[in-house]
């Protein structure tokens, strides 16, 4: 079992539900980082007692409130909130689903990041942009990451909105094709594509992953691999070419 940070977001935000929180509001809300964290003690005492009351499903578990301890005596860990570059989000509709991404830098390798969906209160959807440093912090080496997440979406929405840590944007959804996607291993991709005759012309290491850059006539595109599935963001006029060179290893097959 991974021994890792417990992180507010993560770990200690999720053991509170809706009817807890509302019925706390009196006191403190259980949804905010500074008041969980000012008001620790009580917490911790009350819910290895008697919170939340019987009648409302009864107090937590040993293990919930141990999780909660040890957040405590790490020094209240959380998330930092990141930042992508000046390109911003696209969000990318193909047919009912869309695909929303954003790439960066974060400070340094050990870092993870990802696009965190927000339960939605309606239509359109939240999400947020997280850093989870690395404990211990690594020395400082920007290094590029992309972070993308695939949801439902009727076709009457038109945008999603992101709140990272230059605020709060509305990235309009555009019908267009979503990267060329595939559950696989990214070994047999270079010799596929070189089959059709595209050129290698370096690959760097990402948060996570790696991205491959490749140039096929005088077209340029990207391999994104994350270790388990591959993205292939090319141009429209490449990416029937792409595919034939891709479909035989492409595993899953393709989902756009
Ligand atoms: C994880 C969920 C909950 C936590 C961490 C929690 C925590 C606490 C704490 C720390 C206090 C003492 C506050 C103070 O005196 O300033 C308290 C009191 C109280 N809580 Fe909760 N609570 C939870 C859920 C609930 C729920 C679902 C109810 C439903 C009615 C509830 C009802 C009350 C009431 C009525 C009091 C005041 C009476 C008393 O101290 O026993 N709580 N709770």
């Amino acid at each position: 079992m991974a021994t890792r940070p417990v992180r507010y977001e993560i770990h200690i935000r999720p053991l509170t539900r809706l009817i807890d929180r509302d019925n706390m509001s009196w006191a403190f809300d259980l949804w905010d980082y500074d008041q969980v964290k000012t008001n620790v003690d009580a917490i911790l005492l009350r819910t290895a007692a008697d919170m939340p009351p019987l009648p409302y499903g009864g107090p937590w578990p040993a293990e919930w409130v141990a999780i909660f301890q040890r957040w405590k005596d790490e020094g209240f860990l959380r998330l930092d909130l990141g930042t992508v570059d000046t390109t911003g989000y696209t969000a990318t509709r193909t047919g009912d689903s869309v695909t929303l991404t954003g790439r960066g830098k974060t400070p340094s390798s050990g870092y993870r990041a990802w696009l965190e969906g927000v339960l939605p209160e309606g239509q359109p959807r939240e999400y947020i942009l997280y850093w989870e440093p690395p404990v211990p912090a690594t020395p400082a080496a920007p290094t590029l990451f992309r972070a993308k997440a695939t949801f439902p979406s009727p076709a009457t929405v038109t945008s999603v909105t992101v709140t990272d840590a230059a605020g709060r944007h509305v990235v309009p959804i555009v019908v267009a094709p979503a990267p060329i996607a595939f559950v696989g291993s990214l070994a047999p991709v270079q010799p596929a594509l070189e089959g059709i005759g595209a050129t290698h012309l370096g690959t760097t290491p990402i948060i996570g992953g790696s991205v491959g850059r490749y140039r096929l006539g005088t077209a340029d595109f990207d391999v994104f691999s994350d270790g388990h599935s591959i993205d292939i963001v090319a141009p429209p006029e490449l990416r029937d070419t792409i595919w034939k060179g891709i479909a035989l290893i492409a595993k899953a097959g393709r989902k756009n």
